[in-house]
């Protein structure tokens, strides 16, 4: 990945985890309800600019966090979140590609991987060091998008109705990956597959503007040639910062998205 498409992704996962954060408290108080006791040594693999890592850390008051990531820029990002929440001295970022083999992580009792197994190389190979590095009882929470999220209603007043719903379908990469039988295949017992349905309406948080506009270009800038051009240029009236569509002065927004985690013991 460039440095300007790093900088992108970085902007992207932070507006994310703004926009998301009621999802993200629930799905951190789930995995605390799944574990035997609160989890004293937690790893998160391709943790990002640290989302989970965050979370964790302050969900679990006396965790210690690895993150574990391949890029520089994004771990500078996150250690530089954490010392401003105070949390320096329980979080660790850790340089590391994961599909060269497992880092020194040492041994932990949640190990935690958001949007991230599915740009391995070989997920099977870093399950296998997941259930390695766990102790027995520990859990492991895999965590992936069903489909991206949606932002705009059918009618977005520009004559071309189901728009959103085009560009999605256009885009559509298939079925989303069962995680269940690569964590039996690793070893692991799987505790459940849960899916979070996120639906948020009226009182959005503030970030969503732009996180709707960020996220709508990444899907137009995949949109191949033959996606109607009339339906391109109401998508682009949308994505412009001074069309009276925009998606920045819209007040019928919403964010509509699916993530599913996949929890998993080992025995
Ligand atoms: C889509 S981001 C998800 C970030 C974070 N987990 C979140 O939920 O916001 C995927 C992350 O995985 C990292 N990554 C991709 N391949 C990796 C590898 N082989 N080893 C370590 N990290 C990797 C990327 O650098 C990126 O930060």
């Amino acid at each position: 990945m460039s440095q300007s498409e790093t900088t992108a992704m970085a902007e992207l996962l932070e507006l994310d985890a703004q926009v998301l954060q009621s999802y993200l408290a629930e799905l951190v108080d789930w995995l605390g309800d799944l574990s035997d006791g609160a989890p004293a040594r937690i790893v998160d693999l391709g943790s990002g600019t640290g989302t989970g890592t965050l979370a964790l850390a302050q969900r679990f008051p006396r965790a210690h966090v690895t993150a574990v990531d391949l890029s520089p820029q994004m771990l500078h990002r996150l250690t530089e979140k954490a010392s401003a929440l105070g949390l320096a001295g329980r979080v660790r970022g850790l340089r590391a590609d994961l599909d060269q083999g497992w880092p020194r992580t040492g041994t932990s009792d949640l190990v935690w991987a958001a949007s991230s197994l599915h740009h391995m190389a070989d997920p099977g190979r870093v399950l296998a060091g997941a259930f390695d590095h766990l102790r027995p009882g520990g859990l492991l929470a895999v965590t992936e998008m069903s489909f991206f999220p949606r932002f705009l209603p059918d009618d977005i007043g520009v004559g071309r109705p189901g728009l959103e719903a085009r560009v999605h379908a256009a885009l559509d990469s298939g079925p989303s990956v069962d995680w269940s039988p690569h964590l039996e295949r690793a070893g692991f017992r799987l505790e459940a597959a849960r899916p979070f349905a996120i639906d948020l309406r009226g009182s959005l948080p503030p970030a969503t503007a732009r996180y709707a506009q960020v996220c709508l270009r990444k899907l137009r800038s995949h949109l191949g040639r033959e996606f109607a051009a009339d339906d391109l240029a109401a998508l682009d009236a949308v994505l412009d910062d001074d069309s009276p569509h925009s998606v920045l002065r819209r007040t019928d927004l919403t964010v509509r998205t699916v993530r599913t985690t996949w929890a998993a013991r080992r025995p």
